[in-house]
């Protein structure tokens, strides 16, 4: 089939490359004339594990192609996805501004009938909007165009965008009319092993789809941080009680590992646009409004325990952070922990050493850009030297199982403050460290 992709961030060039994949023709198209640039020599903007060969190989082999003329991409397409960001808002609802400029253009460019499919993440209502965006400006050309509407929200996680793509536990297409489900349908079915995972609805319920999904799994977090700070103050073993509720398949094993609070750009974004479309509709949401406060909170817990250890003034203190990026396997700093635990630290007078596989380049460019005393290291056994203790806030793969006596060796004094509690299997005590981790008293 033929594909026009408009926007080329996460979501828009994984699912553009994925189509491509399949043998769709795809065009994808963004106003960032750098961007684009790159991307037909397949430099991405992003790294995400997998997708830079298999841009390569669509590119080279002509299934995929890179554009800012949208009036080029929509020539050819029968299928045309808005994947354009929809950042938060100053009040915390979703900024839609880029999603009706898109509609706008389409509704300018469009000479044929097309099947119109928003993956943005969007408010409940939005494909109306988009809908009446575009049938403004077929009105003011004066030209009569049908199209379809359609809402496909995307549910892939960073680090494993490719895989969630090209195997999907679900595929949701909120729509109205019939002969755009078939092309949905047509053109998802090899994505798709078994035809529940294609799950069709109405639109509204496709765009709460996505938005009840992100909450739910935030709740998961947050419950089980409570839990966990819970367990701290009665002597309780958080991982213990983790894998204690997990093995109740209604419950399940997945999202309830404690740790230092969710971040990147989904969660924290979605939550707080979900709260706020709830309040637009006189709806006041308690739980939702809970799951955010807990994480905020959360973010803070292992300054605190810092705090607690050496006092309010660290002055003087040194302290090497494992991890910067807000989950393994991304370089997106997007609401990471490390932001406001290094931040905290930093303002009480301690010097930090970091290092992260992948997303220093963030962080030096944008997320900790002005922070003082701040050092980046070459290797994580770099970042121990002269320091007063470790902190692991990102559970890297090249983190999980490390050197000790290195660390130990290294170390000003064997302290380790383990943010993901990837260590307490080691039995660090035995080994002569003083260990903190999440959900267990000190
Ligand atoms: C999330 C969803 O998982 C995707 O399904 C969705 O498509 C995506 O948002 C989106 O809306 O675009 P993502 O933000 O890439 O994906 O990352 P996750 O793997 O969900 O992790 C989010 C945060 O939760 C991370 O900071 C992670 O460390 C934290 N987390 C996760 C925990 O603290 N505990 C857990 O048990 C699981």
């Amino acid at each position: 089939m033929k594909i026009a992709v408009i926007g080329t961030g996460y979501v828009g060039l994984v699912s553009g490359t994925c189509f491509a994949e399949m043998g769709n023709k795809v065009t994808c198209v963004d106003i960032d004339s750098t961007k684009i640039e790159n991307l037909k020599k397949s430099i991405l903007p992003i790294f995400e594990p997998g997708l830079e060969p298999m841009v390569k190989k669509n590119i080279e082999r002509n299934t995929l192609q890179f554009t800012t003329d949208i009036n080029e991409a929509l020539t050819d397409a029968e299928i045309v996805f808005i994947a354009v960001g929809t950042p938060m808002g100053d009040d915390g609802s979703a900024d839609l501004q880029y999603v009706l400029e898109v509609a706008k253009n389409i509704g300018t460019f469009m000479q044929k009938r097309l099947v119109i499919v928003d993956k943005s993440t969007v408010p409940v209502g939005t494909a109306d909007k988009v809908k009446a965006t575009i049938q403004k400006e077929l009105d003011k050309r004066g030209v009569n165009l049908a199209f379809d509407m359609v809402s496909n929200p995307e549910f892939l996680k960073e680090g494993a965008a490719i895989n969630d793509f090209m195997k999907p536990d679900r595929v949701v297409i909120g729509y109205e009319s019939k002969e755009a489900l078939k092309k949905m349908k047509q053109l998802y079915s090899p994505f798709c092993m078994s035809h529940e995972r294609f799950i069709a609805m109405d639109i509204r319920s496709a765009e709460m789809t996505k938005y009840a999904a992100n909450a739910m799994l935030a709740t998961k977090i947050s419950f089980m941080n409570e839990i966990a700070n819970i367990c701290e103050k009665v002597g309780a073993d958080a991982n213990q009680v983790r894998i204690g509720i997990g093995s109740d398949n209604r419950i399940g094993y997945s999202f309830i590992y404690p740790g230092c609070g969710y971040g990147g750009s989904c969660f924290p974004k979605d939550v707080k646009a979900l709260k706020k479309i709830a309040e637009d509709h006189n709806y006041t949401p308690k739980l939702i409004t809970s799951v955010e406060e807990v994480n905020n909170a959360q973010k803070l817990v292992i300054s605190e325990k810092i705090v607690k250890k050496y006092g309010t003034d660290l002055t003087g203190k040194v302290f090497a952070v494992w991890g910067l990026a807000f989950k393994p396997g991304t370089d997106d700093m997007r609401e990471a922990p490390a932001i406001y635990i290094i931040k905290e630290l930093v303002k009480r007078g301690a010097k930090i050493q970091a290092y992260d596989p992948k997303a220093m380049e963030e962080a030096q460019l944008f997320y900790l850009k002005d922070v003082e005393n701040l050092a980046y290291s070459n290797s994580k056994y770099d970042t121990l030297n002269n320091a007063d203790a470790m902190l692991l806030l990102t559970e890297w793969k090249e983190f999980r199982s490390p050197d000790f006596e290195e660390i130990k060796k290294q170390l000003k004094t064997p302290v380790i403050f383990d943010g993901r509690n990837q260590y307490n299997i080691f039995n660090l005590e035995e080994k002569g460290f003083e260990y903190y981790q999440i959900g267990k008293a000190d």
